[in-house]
């Protein structure tokens, strides 16, 4: 019987080392400023680019590095223990891409992957809308065929990285009598005449990672720039999440991991009663439960990074969809309690702006709600034992 194994090798390993080291040196110094000026992490995005780590999953024959989906995971958990912020350029980058490897032409890959691969241009992904969120497949943008072009309008909403990422896979209704089968996708330039964006959104966490509006007014597009079959859309669309969720799971788990190693510092140097707040059992059997739980979340997520690269090279994977949504619960219910008990551990100082878990709690929150709520992922993984 071969039992496929999903333990990191030496490489990944020696790729998580070299990213840690990276993040704790160019990215970490920067979070807590990110944070509170809610600016771009341009200095991490510099950082990621210069040592290729800013879109490691691009196939090398589309110039990139090639990296498993298990490494992926590996750059966005080590560089979310950094800054939670900063982990979206690695992760935003796959999930805008990851409809164009799946589905696009082999000319629309030529010419939009290069970019991201040199690290010229970001890619998002703009599936919500305002009225659309979880009921996705309910969108309003519409796009309609004239002549050799495709011409694009609405709006879609909270997109990550808007403004700052060059591409965008842009979802629309091409047949709007067809329901989810009268979805199509597209690659939007953001230089396409029409393409403008919303103000930022103000949001609790994540507050380094642009989220606006995708305004679409009269954008003309070549027909090329479909990616697949006209109606093909919204099932490339979930196709993708698929594979990305699993991105979220390693956000999330980044955050656990950079909470809990903050918390461990501190529960040994902080002294009440006489003695190390470390030697109360009620502060060692928080700590036993925060590792314990975060070590099982990412065993899942590792286990689905591996069938999602197995995937990605063709093979059939019935259960993709199933251990994508479970890991990616799994991670963002544990990134929440962990970030919290680490708040905790750290007594009124945890509560404050001086110490950077509260900010770690505030990140961990958006991973329960994006890329599919818990409720959503728990709907989805209930369909696939029902089915
Ligand atoms: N892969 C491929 N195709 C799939 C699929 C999958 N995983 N799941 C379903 N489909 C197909 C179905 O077979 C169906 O096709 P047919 O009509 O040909 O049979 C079609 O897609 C529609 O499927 P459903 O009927 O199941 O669709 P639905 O309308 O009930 O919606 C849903 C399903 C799971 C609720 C989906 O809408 C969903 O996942 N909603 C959450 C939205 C979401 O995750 N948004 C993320 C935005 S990105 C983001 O948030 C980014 C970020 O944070 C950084
Ligand atoms: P709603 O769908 O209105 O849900 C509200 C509540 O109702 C939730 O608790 C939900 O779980 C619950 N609910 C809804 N339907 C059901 C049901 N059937 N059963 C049980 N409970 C249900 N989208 C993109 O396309 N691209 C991006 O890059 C992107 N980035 C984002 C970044 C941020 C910071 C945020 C906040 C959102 C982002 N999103 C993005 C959108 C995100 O995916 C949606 O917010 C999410 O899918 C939920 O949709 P909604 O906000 O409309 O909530």
């Amino acid at each position: 019987m071969d039992f496929p194994a999903y333990a990191p090798s030496e490489e990944h390993e020696l790729l998580r080392g070299t990213v840690r080291e990276l993040a704790d040196a160019k990215i970490a110094p920067f979070a807590a400023e990110v944070d509170e000026e809610s600016r771009f992490p341009r200095e991490a995005l510099q950082a990621l680019v210069a040592n290729e780590l800013h879109a490691v999953h691009v196939p090398e024959v589309y110039g990139g590095a090639g990296a498993d989906a298990l490494a992926t995971v590996i750059v966005i958990e080590e560089v979310a223990r950094a800054c939670g912020s900063s982990s979206l350029i690695p992760a935003v980058n796959k999930l805008g891409t990851v409809p164009v490897l799946l589905a696009g032409s082999e000319e629309l890959k030529k010419k939009f992957l290069g970019p991201v691969a040199a690290g010229e241009a970001m890619f998002s992904y703009a599936l919500s809308e305002a009225d659309a969120g979880s009921d996705a497949a309910g969108m309003k943008t519409r796009a309609v065929r004239d002549g050799d072009f495709w011409v694009l309008n609405g709006a879609k909403m909270w997109i990550t990285n808007a403004g700052e990422s060059k591409y965008y896979t842009v979802m629309a209704v091409t047949d709007p009598g067809a329901g989810a089968r009268g979805i199509s996708a597209f690659v939007v330039d953001s230089d396409d005449a029409g393409v403008s964006f919303g103000p930022k959104e103000r949001k609790l966490g994540i507050k380094g990672s642009p989220t606006r509006q995708v305004i679409l007014e009269d954008v003309r597009i070549p027909a090329d720039r479909i990616i697949g079959a006209e109606g093909s859309g919204f099932k490339t669309a979930l196709a993708t999440l698929d594979h990305t969720r699993i991105t979220i799971a390693a956000q999330a788990l980044g955050l656990a991991q950079g909470a809990l190693d903050f918390a461990l510092g501190y529960v040994r140097e902080r002294r009440q009663f006489g003695k190390p707040i470390s030697d109360f059992q009620g502060v060692q059997f928080m700590l036993a439960d925060m590792a314990m739980r975060l070590e099982g979340a990412r065993q899942l997520t590792y286990h689905a990074a591996v069938k999602s690269e197995r995937a990605m090279r063709g093979e059939r994977v019935a259960d993709l969809t199933f251990v994508s949504s479970a890991c990616k619960t799994m991670a963002s219910d544990v990134a929440m309690d962990v970030t919290t008990d680490a708040v905790q551990l750290l007594g009124g100082y945890g509560y404050t702006r001086d110490f950077p878990v509260e900010r770690m709690m505030r990140d961990a929150k958006i991973t329960q709600i994006y890329e599919g709520t818990n409720q959503i992922q728990r709907m989805v993984m209930a369909r696939r034992l029902l089915k």
